[in-house]
């Protein structure tokens, strides 16, 4: 996540930098626990988190995820806030969904529910990608890398995992409908603010 187009945030005072990961654990570790005390014990809270855990984490995705498009749609405070701080929204994100995958894994272990061999692959490969992300998250990294390639890792990553949420919620829209139709919503249209964002700069 190159800060490109980062200059400071003047003038709008918001979580920045690495405290912005710390707020979101502080957060995830007082609703956890919070749902721990109130469903008292670990596995009966379990199908009540598995959920907001990912809603949560696909928050983080698509900050991330469209912080260069609306910096160049409409430049301005919230687009330099999401550019430079882009870096820390993903690696947040990171967390959140591994905490998702923990706890869908200790269901599968520990509960009757079970998942579909093309299910877990399918979810398996987005956390190889997150995995990849997360640790290529530095300047070290994209150093070693050479920038075309982290941009390459991190551009194919992030496309995967937009189209497993997608895939996770689309199908189940008939169920889900109305709420479930927001992750549907919100990802179309951050893939066409990508979209709107790259013809700009084509032109
Ligand atoms: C193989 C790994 C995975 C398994 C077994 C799994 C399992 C689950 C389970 C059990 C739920 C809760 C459903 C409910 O409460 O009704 C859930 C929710 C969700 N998961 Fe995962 N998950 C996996 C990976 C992923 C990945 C990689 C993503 C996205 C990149 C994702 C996105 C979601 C979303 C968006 C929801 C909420 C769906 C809704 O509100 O309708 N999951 N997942």
């Amino acid at each position: 996540m190159t800060d490109k187009h980062a200059t400071p945030s003047k003038g709008f005072s918001a979580i920045e930098g690495p405290a912005l990961i710390v707020t979101v654990a502080t957060l995830l570790v007082i609703f956890l626990a919070g749902s721990f005390l109130v469903q008292r014990g670990y596995l009966a809270m379990l199908p009540h988190v598995m959920r907001p855990t990912a809603w949560l984490a696909f928050a983080l995705f698509i900050t991330a995820f469209t912080a260069s498009s609306i910096q160049i749609l409409y430049r301005g405070t919230y687009g330099r806030w999401a550019m430079k701080n882009r870096r820390y929204i993903g690696l947040s994100f990171a967390l959140v969904h591994f905490i998702h995958a923990g706890l869908v894994l200790s269901n599968l272990a520990f509960t009757e529910a079970s998942r579909t061999a093309p299910v877990l692959a399918g979810g398996g490969m987005a956390y190889v990608f997150l995995a990849l992300m997360a640790l290529t998250s530095n300047n070290g990294a994209v150093r070693k890398m050479g920038a075309k390639n982290w941009k390459r890792l991190h551009k194919i990553g992030s496309y995967y995992i937009w189209l497993i949420f997608m895939a996770t919620t689309v199908p189940d829209l008939p169920i889900t409908w109305p709420l479930g139709a927001i992750i549907p919503l919100v990802g179309f249209l951050a893939l066409f603010l990508r979209i709107a964002a790259w013809r700009k700069l084509r032109k």
